[in-house]
């Protein structure tokens, strides 16, 4: 035969052949190539260290003889890096493409997703509610320290040291005479002493007492307090006015009334219940100032009268939303916050 290449088989006789062909092979290859995977399967096949045929020629250079050796290394390293060139180029090609799908994907004309904006807390929500009820009546809203001092929070309210009612309110003490205060009633002294009557105020704020979570206590809440002060305030005015409140809070179909209670600071003191259709609840506690904690401020109880009261801005929040567990409140749980999203 004439031919030579029939003489002597492509049998890798002469690996610069080999390395010409798999070079054309690899292209050929290269060419048809779709993801990621098939790269990967393609490297293999020719780099692989088990599989790969240019690994396969410089495995075969030490057989050759050492003339050869030189020119087939030579032209095997200049396959290598080809390759490498290129199948850096086919990753970069591939990653650009599956970007330029996903953007594809983008549907212009599905429905906007809206952010998660939040929402007001049931409590500031009643808290806002009351607020507004009693700034309408001219009240203005003042705010206290939540470490208090005894004086504050007991003494000057009428409550000496020994009196019985400290049992009531079980108290989280800082050492000394410092405390956690546990009602908002501290505030009434900090702004008698800080201005003179006529006055009317209302006192948001958090109070904390020694009490086990329950489906009503939680040791810490959040109150509102009332007070005003003038010449001739009697106990229609409380009526009138906590009755107004619980109608504008409630719905104006919402009746009260008053229950003898007890308060060291308030004399006489009472309960102020509501009805707004589903039977008598306790709102608040009230009273007409004890002229003992006028005589504590410097006012003089002779000429200066007023009412005041104390409201758990929970409770109430669980009479208007129908809430039979306040712990609900203080556990942030978004599943239940939501549904006060406006
Ligand atoms: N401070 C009282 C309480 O925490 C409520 C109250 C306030 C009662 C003002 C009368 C007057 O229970």
């Amino acid at each position: 035969m004439a031919d030579e290449a029939h003489a002597q088989p492509a049998t890798s006789a002469d690996p610069i052949d080999e390395i010409d062909r798999l070079r054309r092979d690899f292209e050929a290859e290269a060419e048809k190539l779709g993801d990621p995977a098939g790269l990967e399967e393609l490297r293999a096949r020719y780099l692989g260290r088990k599989r790969g045929r240019l690994t396969a020629v410089f495995d075969g250079l030490r057989q050759l003889p050492t003339d050869r050796r030189g020119a087939v290394g030579k032209a095997a390293n200049l396959a290598r890096r080809a390759i490498e060139a290129r199948l850096e180029e086919l990753e970069t090609a591939l990653a650009t493409a599956s970007t330029a799908a996903e953007t594809r994907r983008l549907d212009v004309t599905l429905p906007g997703r809206r952010p998660e904006t939040g929402s007001l807390h049931p409590i500031t929500l009643t808290l806002q509610e009351i607020e507004g009820v009693f700034t309408r009546m001219g009240y203005k809203i003042v705010e206290g320290p939540e470490v208090e001092h005894d004086f504050y929070n007991f003494e000057a309210l009428n409550i000496p040291r020994d009196h019985p009612a400290r049992d009531i309110q079980d108290t989280l003490y800082l050492g000394g005479d410092w405390l956690l205060r546990t009602h908002t009633s501290p505030v009434q002294i900090r702004t008698m002493q800080a201005q003179q009557p006529p006055l009317a105020i209302i006192v948001p704020g958090r109070v904390y007492r020694r009490d086990t979570p329950d489906a009503t206590h939680t040791p810490s809440f959040v109150q509102c307090e009332g007070l005003i002060v003038d010449r001739d305030i009697t106990m229609a005015d409380l009526k009138g006015t906590l009755d107004h409140f619980a109608k504008a809070l409630l719905g104006a179909q919402t009746r009260t009334r008053l229950r003898p209670g007890y308060f060291p600071f308030t004399e006489p003191s009472a309960e102020l219940d509501a009805n707004a259709g589903s039977g008598w609840i306790e709102m608040l506690g009230c009273g007409m100032v004890h002229p003992a904690v006028f005589e504590a401020v410097g006012y003089d109880p002779q000429v200066w009268q007023g009412f005041a009261f104390g409201m758990g801005i929970d409770r109430i929040a669980a009479l208007r939303y129908g809430i039979d567990d306040i712990r609900i409140l203080y556990e942030n749980d978004a599943r239940f916050l939501q549904q006060f999203a406006a």
